[in-house]
């Protein structure tokens, strides 16, 4: 079997052009536009890239972006003082700052600083609470960017059995619950994992989130499998590669999400639904007259 590949970017573009286009008509109606707020302390190159790419979809949305680039030096006071002020500042809808942060700030204590009505990127504790009880309010943005993924792509995982590889705060665990709340009998594995080959060769729907290029011999995935590839490594040669072996995954997977070009668009174009959703529910469009 060749598998057929999700192509990522091209989804990513549609959503970003329905919330353009949900922006256009609410400015017709005389509304601002969503306001997002993006923070990045110091210059990890990485996180300049997927700053720069969360400033480029703003642009492409329709969104207010504001920027704020502070030094690597920059006290914990000064940062929780610049996020309690975003939180009072009526134009901002969404607050992202960036992670990792450096070492000497604690991400946790900001990250539930942000009101929880402005964490576009949902990881404050009362965001991820809330998926957890069945009462999501803003979700987070890969997560909920690979449900949208698989709704996408026709397939419902009610029932299914799928594999999470990967507990991180920000990836593995919120998607627990989101294929938990889409009703899947799912799986964790995680470094303390005794066979991880066992739980890859049952699993239908497969993703995966560590960040170790071939972590998952394509031999293992389970014939006609759809394997999302959460991983974005870089080889030596400077090219990009994802936690799963794709050449030999995609002979045997029924569907599969390339790397670059899969899951990290739709990260992109979920935090825009997500900012959209946050402006939406602090000034909803006006109702017609009767
Ligand atoms: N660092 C890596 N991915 C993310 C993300 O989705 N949001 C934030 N705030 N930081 C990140």
């Amino acid at each position: 079997m060749t598998a057929r590949l999700i192509d990522g970017r091209e989804l990513a573009n549609r959503r970003i052009e329905k919330v353009r286009e949900a922006i256009a008509a609410r400015g017709d109606a005389g509304l601002r536009p969503p306001g997002l707020a993006v923070v990045l302390v110091g210059a990890d190159p990485a996180s300049r890239v997927y700053v720069r790419n969360k400033r480029r979809a703003c642009e492409r949305a329709g969104i207010a972006s504001s920027d704020y680039d502070l030094p690597a030096d920059t006290s914990r006071e000064e940062l929780l003082a610049l996020v309690r002020e975003l939180n009072e500042n009526p134009a901002v809808d969404g607050i992202l700052v960036q992670l990792p942060l450096p070492v000497h700030i604690d991400q946790d204590e900001v990250v539930n600083t942000i009101a929880p009505d402005k964490d576009v990127d949902g990881f404050h504790v009362a965001n991820v609470g809330r998926l957890a009880l069945r009462q999501p309010g803003l979700r987070p943005c890969t997560p909920k960017g690979i449900m949208t993924i698989l709704r996408d792509a026709g397939i419902d995982p009610k029932g299914m059995d799928c594999l999470v590889v990967g507990a991180s705060n920000h990836v593995g665990r919120p998607l627990m619950l989101e294929l938990l709340l889409a009703g899947a009998t799912v799986t964790c594995c995680h470094k303390f994992t005794k066979d991880l080959r066992f739980h890859v060769e049952r699993a239908e729907i497969m993703v995966v989130a560590v960040g170790k290029p071939n972590l998952i011999p394509g031999e293992w995935v389970r014939p006609g499998a759809v394997v999302i590839d959460v991983g974005i490594n870089r080889r030596e040669d400077g090219t990009l590669c994802g936690d799963v072996a794709f050449e030999s995954a995609s002979e045997r997977a029924g569907m599969i999400t390339p790397v670059p070009g899969g899951v990290g668009p739709m990260t992109v174009a979920t935090l825009m639904e997500n900012t959209l959703e946050s402006a939406v529910e602090r000034l909803p469009m006006p109702t017609p007259a009767q």
